[in-house]
C-alpha cells in the first residue's frame, strides 16, 4: 500500500504477542499537523480502539469537528481538524488540554521532574498537593494519570483524585511530545462542562462525535463514575434530544454507546444502529478482559 507523507502507520494487535502494521491514510480534513498523533492520556473509554479498527466511521466530510465528552481524546487526535470544539466535564481535564496549549514547555519541563522523584512516597505526596499554577496542575494530572492503577480517574466527595498507585513507572514516555499536542490544540475552542453548552453549537458543516458515559436502563455499572456525580439515564435521554435538535440544524452526529436494548430503543428514529466489538481494557485482572459489544448511531 502506498504512504504519503500524511498518513499515519498504527500497529494493531491481532491477537497476543503479533501485530500488523498497517498504514491509515490522512483523513480528508486533517490539518497540517497530521503526523502520527495520538492520546497522551489513558482514559477509561477511550476511542483508540475505534479509530485503530473503524476508522473508515470516522471519515466524514465537514468544516468543523465537534467531541462534546472528549475525554483523552482519541477520535479528535486521529483526525487533526482545521477547527474544533472539545468539551468535558472534568474541568481540571480540561485545563490540562488548556496549560498544554499556552505553555507546552512548562509542562513538559514539571513532567520531566516527576519523571526523576517517582516512587510510591511521591506519589501519594503528589496526590495530596493542592497546585496553584494551571501548568502544575496540569503536570500533575498527567503524572497522575500515567502511574495510578490502570490509569483511571476517580475523584471522593470532595473532588479529591483518590485512585491507588500502579505498577507502571514511566513518566515521561518515548512518543510524548507536547509541542505537536499544543499545535494541535491552536484552533481548538476548549469548554469544560455539560454536553450541551458544545451540542446546542453544532450545525451545518459540523460533524459530532458522541461518547459518552455508557449508562442503560435499570443496569448502573461500575464504570460510569467518571466524575463526582453518575451519568443518568436522565441524562442519556437529555442527551439524545439534544443530538436530535442538532441534527435538524444539519450537524452530522456520530454517537457510540453501549449495546443494550434500551439504547436501541431511545436512537431507533434517530439513525443507523450498527453493532462493533471490542477488546476490554478496563478490567483490572486480565482474565477479566474479554470481548464486547458496542453500537455506533449514524445520524447523518
Ligand atoms: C467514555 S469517556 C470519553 C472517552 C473519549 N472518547 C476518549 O477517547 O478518551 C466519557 C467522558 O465524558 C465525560 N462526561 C461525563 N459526564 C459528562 C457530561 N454531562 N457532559 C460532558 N462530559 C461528561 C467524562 O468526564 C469522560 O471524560
Amino acid at each position: 500500500m502506498r504512504c504519503c507523507c500524511n498518513d499515519r502507520r498504527v500497529s494493531l494487535e491481532l491477537e497476543e504477542g503479533f501485530c500488523e502494521t498497517k498504514i491509515i491514510p490522512a483523513p480528508p480534513h486533517a490539518n497540517s499537523h497530521y503526523q502520527e498523533t495520538s492520546p497522551f492520556l489513558k482514559w477509561a473509554g477511550g476511542k483508540r480502539w475505534l479509530v485503530e479498527k473503524h476508522s473508515h466511521l470516522l471519515n466524514i466530510e465537514h468544516e468543523r469537528y465537534i467531541e462534546p465528552f472528549v475525554g483523552s481524546g482519541a477520535v479528535f487526535f486521529s483526525l487533526l481538524p482545521h477547527s474544533a470544539i472539545l468539551c468535558d466535564k472534568n474541568e481540571k481535564l480540561i485545563e490540562v488540554y488548556e496549560a498544554i496549549k499556552s505553555d507546552w514547555k512548562k509542562v513538559a519541563d514539571l513532567l520531566r521532574v516527576h519523571h526523576k522523584n517517582h516512587s510510591s512516597e511521591y506519589y501519594y505526596q503528589t496526590r495530596r498537593k493542592r497546585l496553584r499554577t494551571p501548568e502544575t496542575r496540569a503536570a500533575q494530572f498527567i503524572y497522575l494519570n500515567r502511574t495510578c492503577w490502570n490509569g483511571l480517574y476517580r475523584v471522593n466527595k470532595k473532588g479529591e483524585f483518590n485512585v491507588p498507585i500502579g505498577t507502571k513507572q514511566n513518566v515521561v514516555l518515548s512518543t510524548d511530545d507536547f509541542e505537536k499536542i499544543a499545535l494541535c490544540l491552536k484552533n481548538v475552542e476548549l469548554l469544560s462542562g455539560d454536553f450541551e453548552i458544545a451540542l446546542e453549537k453544532a450545525g451545518q458543516g459540523d460533524f459530532v462525535f458522541i461518547d459518552p458515559p455508557y449508562t442503560v436502563k435499570h443496569n448502573y455499572n461500575g464504570f460510569l463514575k467518571y466524575n463526582e456525580s453518575i451519568f443518568s439515564w436522565e441524562d442519556q435521554v437529555r442527551l439524545r434530544d439534544a443530538v436530535e435538535l442538532a441534527v435538524s440544524r444539519g450537524a452530522k452526529v456520530l454517537v457510540t454507546n453501549a449495546c443494550h436494548d434500551s439504547i436501541k430503543r431511545l436512537y431507533e428514529n434517530l439513525g443507523e444502529i450498527s453493532t462493533l466489538n471490542r477488546a476490554s481494557i478496563i478490567a483490572g485482572k486480565s482474565s477479566a478482559r474479554g470481548r464486547y459489544e458496542e453500537v455506533v448511531i449514524k445520524c447523518y
